[in-house]
């Protein structure tokens, strides 16, 4: 499987979170406590990018009905968005984020 590279791990501020686009598809790259989380920047519930809502720890705010999504598994905690994004296993190599494409 190859590699995608999205983003230098500098480009995104701890406890914040940067969109990243590449290939036409758009993904939400966010830096915890110094760990870096990759999932899928778009809501399960109806289109909103998740990067125009805000972070509480490791859950992202839906901006639009605020549902809640969590970084760490990807699932909706609140209504009325019901399915998961998606999460992206990622590699961190020479200061660059990557997940498997
Ligand atoms: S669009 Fe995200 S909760 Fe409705």
């Amino acid at each position: 499987m190859a590699k995608l590279k999205l983003a230098n791990i500098d480009d995104v501020v701890n406890g914040e979170m940067i969109q990243s686009t590449i290939n036409n598809k758009n993904y939400l790259i966010a830096k915890i406590d110094n760990t870096i989380y990759v999932t899928s920047d778009m809501c399960t519930h109806e289109d909103a990018e998740l990067t125009m809502g805000c972070l509480d720890g490791t859950k992202v705010k839906c901006p639009l009905h605020g549902s809640f999504f969590d970084l760490t598994s990807g699932k909706a905690l609140n209504e009325p968005a019901e399915d998961p994004i998606i999460i992206y296993k990622t590699e961190i190599k020479n200061n660059q984020i990557f997940i498997d494409d």
